[in-house]
């Protein structure tokens, strides 16, 4: 859980050039739901590379709670004894998500439809981010939810007694409601519907239909009606996580940005409601390549190869693009800042919600150092200054947000003086190998006043 320990400075110099091999961790989203759908379903998951990172860990330490048996073995390989669809306890112990609000709203909804008490609460940061997104669907199940003024945590959900099926259109572009609102589902009689206007990544009905769940995907002038048969039996999985595109991005970034970088990424997950960065970067005029194209456990994945793109060109990110790419924003507007003319992105409301305000928080240090930026309710523009001449020289802060700091450490990679973020703790929520592993590019991140080991 971050924000409970003692910050850690972070500090970022002009590095490079970056070369070698980026091995980034396990997919966050689908980290998170192989440990829930695991411990919904009877018998015996096995999951390698998970990423053991702070909200995934949380997550399996709630799933342990409701009486699943979550352990690793030394190779690595997770194991998860699930107790069915229907089969978990009432916790003895309040949940603490930490910092993650896919943990919490998956669990939330995974839970709502048994008769159970559970208190979730979290870090300063979810603690101050919005539940009832996820607490009115749930209500049509029959859940009840007490929490704090505004719908935030801690909050206590009971459980559905005789849990009705709902029919439910999502009102924001959100994965987390939308898989909140099937894994209700799971556990109640009949079929269960979901609406999306605007597509999100789909891992969570991409899995279900993996665990032998019956799921239907339909496009129609609605959008996505998504139909779940409730109260199947999950039949336990052996799963591969492939390595996560959101993690992947700052390392190609940095390459992007940094002088003579030639970087590969190898066996990044490439499903298209997550690759919208990609897109984006190539047509901004950046040297990225995907090799070795191939599908790997039910998600397209390849290898990414990223060189220094010294011509790099600001863009209008198209606003039906931005669910694709809603985390990769911070780091995008990074590599905007070294672009030339201006990066518009619009419809981008949903990036104030997250760990942090994102606009807010990379605006703030994007103009700290040196670059201008412009914003509204739902859209931010950046104005480039070129690649040689991002001033830097500023110490930010990361507001208990991990994209937000390695976003600015990736930026001191290329500015001319370094960033410094104010504490680099959140960084182990999603990628705790981020030091070492920028470290063996060549990159020049170290911890104040000392050098990495
Ligand atoms: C996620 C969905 C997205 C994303 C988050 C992971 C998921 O959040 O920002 O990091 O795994 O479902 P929203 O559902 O709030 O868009």
């Amino acid at each position: 859980m971050s924000g409970h320990g003692t910050p850690i400075p972070m500090t970022s110099r002009r590095s490079g050039p970056l070369k070698g091999e980026a091995h980034v961790p396990g997919d966050k989203s689908i980290s998170h739901r192989s440990i829930i759908l695991g411990a919904m379903a009877v018998g015996e998951t096995r999951i390698t590379g998970l990423l053991e990172g702070e909200d995934v860990l949380d997550t399996a330490k709630a799933m342990r709670a409701f009486g699943a048996d979550v352990t690793r073995e030394d190779d690595g390989t997770w194991s998860v004894h699930g107790v069915g669809v229907g089969g978990f306890q009432e916790p003895d112990q309040v949940i603490d998500c930490g910092n993650s609000g896919t943990g919490v709203r998956l669990i939330m909804g995974s839970a709502a439809t048994t008769p159970i008490a559970v208190t979730y609460t979290g870090d300063a940061s979810l603690n101050s981010r919005p539940m009832k997104r996820v607490t009115d669907p749930l209500a049509l199940f029959g859940t009840h939810a007490v929490g704090r003024d505004g719908g935030r945590l801690p909050m206590t959900l009971v459980g559905a007694v005789n849990p009705t099926p709902v029919r439910y259109t999502v009102p924001v572009p959100s994965a987390q409601v939308k898989s909140a609102v099937l894994l209700a589902g799971l556990n109640a009689p009949g079929q269960t519907v979901v609406i999306e206007k605007e597509a999100t990544r789909d891992h969570t009905e991409r899995m279900l239909q993996g665990f032998g769940a019956e799921l239907s995907v339909e496009e129609t002038d609605e959008g996505k009606v998504i139909t779940l048969q409730g109260q199947p039996e999950l039949k336990p999985q052996t799963i591969i996580v492939p390595r996560d595109p959101s993690s992947a991005a700052f390392p190609v970034c940095a390459a992007i940005i940094t002088p003579g970088s030639d970087v590969l990424v190898p066996n990044i997950g490439l499903n298209p409601t997550r690759a919208g960065l990609f897109t984006t970067l190539q047509e901004m005029n950046a040297d990225l390549t995907f090799e070795n194209m191939r599908e790997e456990g039910g998600e397209p994945v390849a290898d990414l190869r990223a060189r220094f793109s010294p011509n790099l060109k600001g863009i209008s990110v198209p606003p039906a693009r931005a669910a694709s790419m809603i985390d990769e924003y911070p780091v995008l507007s990074v590599v905007a800042a070294f672009a030339e003319g201006v990066t518009d992105m619009q419809g981008v409301k949903e990036l104030r919600v997250k760990e942090s305000d994102r606009i807010d928080a990379m605006a703030k240090g994007l103009r700290a150092a040196g670059v201008t930026v412009d914003e509204g309710p739902d859209w931010w523009k950046v104005t480039g200054l070129g690649h040689d001449n991002v001033p830097g020289g500023v110490t930010v802060a990361s507001v208990l947000d991990h994209r937000i700091a390695m976003s600015f450490l990736v930026m001191g990679m290329a500015t001319r003086d370094p960033i410094t973020v104010d504490d680099g703790s959140p960084i182990a929520t999603s990628f705790p190998i981020f030091e070492r592993l920028m470290a063996g590019l060549g990159a020049q991140v170290v911890r104040s006043n000392s050098t990495i080991n």
